[in-house]
């Protein structure tokens, strides 16, 4: 692209818009890091630019491109719910003006151009772009549609079923799929701005009329429309952004239905209607927590010295076969070693087994499978981990056998390797001390199964240094994770909440709440699951042992509650056993109420002297939803997390909290930090000291009080 002094000449049309003419070209220049979001300033340069090029007669022609990185990001997420984002003019009208400009304007697209950047584009009479854009509306993964005439103009352009396709899946297209699809008029390699501007000046010369989309008919030729019965049908109702899924779909009805400004009108109503909503705005949340969640600023980090190009991984049982194919996905070395040879053939046949079936639904090429089966080599000599950059150990969670594996490592490792646990609660602290390099041990805690899961809780030992934990972040965004920086504790972020969520859960069955109406009220709420389901998918056992392990630390006076355990002492471990909550019939996973689970429910109420009651589903969703936040309070308080959005990002990336609730720390902060202490404060007036409340709660309350007018 052109550099920063070829605008030596460019005026300002605002504080981040730039005009210049060059050779009967107004280049209008979008300057907004960091990706060209269409800010208020933003919009009225651009209408300034397209008044100031269309009053010039020396001006044949417009380009509208962004500097830096990309055309434009869209609209600038942080400004929605703030006066700014209303300011005039909107969108909408920056759109029409330059579709009414009488001199063809070309959007020269480089990077990306998303959401209102696309929008922005499709008003512009031609796009060209370079081979690497990706272009897209995305706005239903904010919970959102988009608002400056998306809808309405895309289907006008490539076709309602293609355009309805776009735009309920959110997805991006590159450049190549653009041009098929006539999203952009033609693809430029070298100097894009100049190839625009001389395509620009040849549209000039030789079409005098103009392509507007709002002036094209609707609906397109026959064979090409979408049935909207079955596109509403194909939503899932569990997924995230279900809402705007639908609202989308609407939207490109209303393209065929109503005349063009109609249809605007249309499309503004439901975006308006949206981005007031919570689950807009807790999806908004996540995407920017996310972002947060994965920075880490360290003393003494140059991430650019250590890539990880070689990976090491230690056992190839359910973790380890799944840690090993998200490397080859992303197509990174990894070298698996096991301890003997029918486990290695275990783990392996496994992750074959894995890649077939995705061969099978089509979404991988037997070639690809190949290429990631290459990169994971197989060994019994542990001595092949010499020469990697970072080992992850997935054995046996036993703290004596990690300690000997580590031992290991730390003689084999060569000088500056990293050594990770995947453990899942096991002190790495303990773990570290039996090394004589400390400072290179930390954890990496994928969840299962770790090629599929997002969430990774990379957790940092006393003494790891802040070296090794940047490139453990910069390595977890490389391989397509979201890392979230934790300490050391017990079960870290996500499975130490889990504990109080499951303590609720125990008690309400104790006082007369089932099993069927647990998970019925919490999948209500939104969980991908029930936390009992739950437990039986994740193995009862797991969570026995760490009881027995924890049993001397528990304080004798707290309540607790048997029947975890009296379901494990029958053997029913959950799913792998056929029988945990639930009973489950051989190689089906569906979920079987079992009245010998409510008999052994109701002895151990008995037992504890509980008189068993009418439990209502919304004391089932506020005491296991508290508990949670209770604990993600004191987590933040301890500094275990660093910030509360990244307790948010644990929980909804690793344990189906619904992401259109922002997680429980913000779904907490929508309802009101006094309202949830005083709700809390109940709570453990009734059912004791469980729930004393976490200081950070306090102070938010506090906070809130303070900030009222
Ligand atoms: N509004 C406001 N801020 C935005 C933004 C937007 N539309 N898109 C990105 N940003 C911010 C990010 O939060 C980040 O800020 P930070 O540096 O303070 O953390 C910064 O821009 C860079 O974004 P990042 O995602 O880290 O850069 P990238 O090069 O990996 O990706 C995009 C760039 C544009 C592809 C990506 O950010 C994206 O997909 N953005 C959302 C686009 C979208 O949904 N637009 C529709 C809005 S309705
Ligand atoms: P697993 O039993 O499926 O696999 C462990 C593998 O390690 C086995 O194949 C075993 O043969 C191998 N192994 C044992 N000792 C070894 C040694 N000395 N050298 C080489 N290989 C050895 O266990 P898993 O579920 O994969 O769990 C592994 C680790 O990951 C544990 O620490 C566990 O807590 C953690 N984890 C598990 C899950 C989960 O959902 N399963 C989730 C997160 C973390």
């Amino acid at each position: 692209m052109t550099s920063m002094n070829d605008y030596k000449q460019a005026s300002p049309l605002s504080e981040t818009v730039r005009y210049e003419e060059r050779q009967g070209v107004a280049l209008i220049v979008i300057d907004n890091p960091p990706v060209n979001g269409l800010g208020d300033t933003v919009r009225r340069g651009i209408a300034q630019g397209i008044v100031r090029a269309q009053a010039n007669a020396a001006v044949k022609a417009v380009v509208l491109r962004g500097q830096g990185k990309v055309f434009c990001g869209g609209a600038d997420i942080r400004q929605f719910n703030t006066a700014a984002a209303t300011a005039s003019p909107m969108l909408r009208q920056v759109n029409l003006s330059i579709e009414r400009c009488t001199k063809p304007v070309v959007a020269c697209i480089h990077g990306v151009a998303l959401g209102g950047g696309l929008e922005l584009a499709l008003a512009c009479h031609y796009r060209v772009a370079d081979s690497s854009a990706r272009m897209g509306l995305p706005e239903v993964n904010l919970g959102l549609v988009p608002g400056g005439g998306g809808t309405q103009r895309l289907p006008r352009l490539i076709g309602v079923a293609d355009a309805a396709r776009l735009i309920t899946s959110g997805k991006h297209v590159g450049a190549k799929e653009a041009l098929q699809l006539g999203l952009v008029d033609a693809i430029f390699e070298d100097d894009l701005e100049q190839a625009c501007m001389a395509f620009a000046l040849s549209m000039a010369d030789s079409h005098p009329v103009l392509p507007v989309l709002a002036d094209i008919q609707v609906p397109p030729p026959e064979g090409e429309l979408p049935d909207f019965d079955r596109l509403h049908i194909g939503i899932n109702p569990k997924a995230r952004n279900a809402i705007a899924q639908r609202a989308a779909i609407l939207c490109v009805k209303s393209a065929m239905d109503l005349p063009f400004e109609q249809g605007l009108d249309k499309e503004r109503e439901l975006f308006e209607e949206l981005v007031a909503g919570e689950p807009s705005k807790s999806l908004r949340h996540m995407f920017f927590a996310e972002k947060e969640a994965a920075k880490f600023v360290g003393k003494d980090c140059d991430v650019a010295e250590g890539h990880i190009c070689r990976v090491g991984i230690l056992g190839a049982g359910t973790m380890g076969g799944g840690i090993a194919m998200a490397f080859a996905n992303a197509g990174i070395p990894v070298v698996l070693c096991e301890r003997e040879q029918a486990a290695l053939d275990r783990g392996m046949a496994l992750i074959e087994r894995n890649y077939q079936i995705s061969v099978s639904r089509g979404g991988l090429t037997a070639e690809a499978v190949k290429e990631r089966m290459q990169h994971i080599q197989r060994t019994l000599d542990l001595s092949a981990f010499a020469e990697v950059d970072l080992v992850i150990e997935a054995v046996f969670e036993d703290m004596a056998v990690k300690r000997d594996v580590f031992v290991q490592l730390d003689r084999i490792c060569r000088k500056g390797a990293i050594l990770a646990t995947n453990t899942s609660r096991l002190n790495i602290n303990e773990i570290a001390a039996v090394t004589r390099r400390p400072n290179d041990v930390i954890g990496l805690h994928f969840f299962s199964p770790a090629n599929v899961m997002k969430l990774l809780e990379v957790v940092r030992g006393e003494l790891t240094a802040d070296a090794v934990i940047a490139r453990c972040m910069q390595m977890a965004v490389a391989i397509g994770k979201i890392p979230v920086l934790v300490g050391v504790c017990e079960g870290f972020v996500g499975n130490r909440m889990l504990t109080g969520y499951w303590r609720e859960a125990g008690f309400l069955l104790e006082e007369g709440a089932t099993v069927q109406q647990i998970d019925a009220a919490m999948q209500a709420f939104g969980f991908a699951m029930g936390p009992l389901a739950m437990a039986d998918l994740a193995g009862l056992d797991i969570n026995w042992a760490t009881r027995k392990r924890l049993a001397s630390t528990r304080a004798s006076h707290l309540r607790y509650s048997r029947v975890a355990d009296s379901i494990c002492e029958q053997g029913r471990f959950g799913q792998k056993t056929g029988a945990g909550y639930y009973r489950y019939e051989a190689g089906n996973r569906t979920p079987i109420s079992d009245p010998f689970v409510e008999a052994l429910i109701t002895d151990c109420a008995r037992e504890a002297g509980i008189e068993r009651r009418r439990v209502s589903d919304e004391e089932i969703v506020e005491r296991c939803v508290l508990a949670l936040v209770n604990e993600g309070a004191r987590i933040v308080d301890e500094g275990i997390a660093q910030r509360a959005s990244d307790v948010d990002v644990v929980y909804v990336n690793g344990y189906g909290f619904p992401a259109w609730r922002g997680g429980p720390m913000f779904y907490a902060q929508s309802l009101g930090w006094t309202q949830v202490l005083a709700k809390i404060r109940d709570l453990h007036t009734r059912h004791g000291e469980h729930w004393i409340v976490a200081p950070w709660i306090e102070k938010q309350a506090l906070n809130d009080i303070l900030a009222q007018p």
